[in-house]
């Protein structure tokens, strides 16, 4: 068998790929996810909204040149979505063919052989799992939001975590000729089993360091100028600290150079702050308490 395929050559090389595809990664996440493609491992990021967990798998497939292969995860998800399920329609239409051929000679229907038939590749319907599986291109997997799905669904990913393999009753066992890498994300809204943990290497996702944010604002608002941004930065370290029942996160804090710009503000004093305060907040709870904590009432 050939080598696989070598995703990132070291944590630098991670870093630096990444950052070319938009995505900055700090030291650990850099070297986790290097670790990832190395150990053919899959990689569960977790972390609150909005800190990049669906994004780094995104950077991973950019950076790499693969195909993003996405699972969204919900409540209710099962296998027929998930790994496969047959198209019965079509099976149906199949035995009907074959019955009517039958013809008027008696030949009668071989049954075995349109059973053999209509479960063949031709009939299934290949879900994210199995396709990832089975691709031989370079592939990313992205399990999303896995926490969102009852338990039992955590079942089925072992097989494809562990062995990189799905069984399909009728049709043996497709064993992965291409290992994908593996992503999946979690809001830890609900423990995942230990099962899962065990088969996969760990990322926490916090909100960045100030640095590194006023680093993305730069990349992803090319338009802002240095000092805005740091007042930004600045402004949603305050927010993240006060509390909130959802504290801003980078995509807000995007979304609010963005605001900026389009309102030609050029200081983010506390009325500016005051009347863009709903580009970063979005519970009325929320916005009451900043006001109050930064002082933002009307003087
Ligand atoms: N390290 C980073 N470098 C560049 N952009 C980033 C980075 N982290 C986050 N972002 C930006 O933040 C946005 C939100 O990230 P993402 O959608 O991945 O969040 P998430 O952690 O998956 O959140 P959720 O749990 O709500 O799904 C991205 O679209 C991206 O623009
Ligand atoms: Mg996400």
């Amino acid at each position: 068998m050939s080598t696989p395929p070598t995703w990132f050559a070291s944590p630098a090389d991670a870093a630096a790929r990444l950052g070319e595809s938009g995505y900055l990664a700090d030291a650990a996440t850099a070297t986790t996810a290097y670790l990832a493609g190395a150990l053919e491992k899959p990689l569960l990021l977790e972390g609150p909204a909005g800190v990049g967990k669906t994004e780094l798998a995104k950077a991973v497939a950019r950076a790499t040149g693969a195909d993003l292969v996405r699972l969204q995860c919900y409540e209710g998800l099962d296998e027929a979505r998930a790994l496969y399920e047959w198209n019965y329609k079509k099976q149906l239409l199949r035995i009907q063919a074959a019955n009517a051929g039958g013809g008027p000679e008696g030949g009668g229907v071989d049954w075995d052989a349109t059973h053999d038939d209509i479960f063949s590749d031709e009939f299934l319907l290949t879900r994210p799992l199995l396709t990832a599986i089975r691709r031989e291109e370079p592939t990313v997997l992205l399990i999303d939001e896995v926490d969102k799905t009852d338990i039992e669904v955590e079942g089925l990913l072992l097989e494809v975590l562990s062995d990189f393999q799905v069984t399909i009753p009728e049709l043996g066992t497709v064993t992965a000729t291409r290992r994908p890498f593996v992503v999946l994300t979690s809001n830890a809204s609900r423990e995942l089993s230990e099962a899962v943990k065990r088969r996969c290497l760990y990322l926490h996702l916090d909100y960045p360091d100030a640095a590194r944010e006023h680093e993305i604002l730069q990349q992803q608002v090319p338009d802002l100028d240095d000092r805005i941004a740091e007042q930004v930065v600045a402004t949603v370290a305050r927010l993240r600290e006060l509390e909130l029942k959802k504290a801003p996160s980078i995509a807000e804090s995007v979304d609010w150079a963005r605001t900026l710009i389009a309102l030609e503000i050029r200081d983010l004093d506390s009325t500016a702050i005051r009347d863009t305060l709903s580009a970063v907040l979005k519970h009325k709870s929320d916005h009451e308490r900043a006001v109050k904590e930064l002082k933002l009432n009307r003087a």
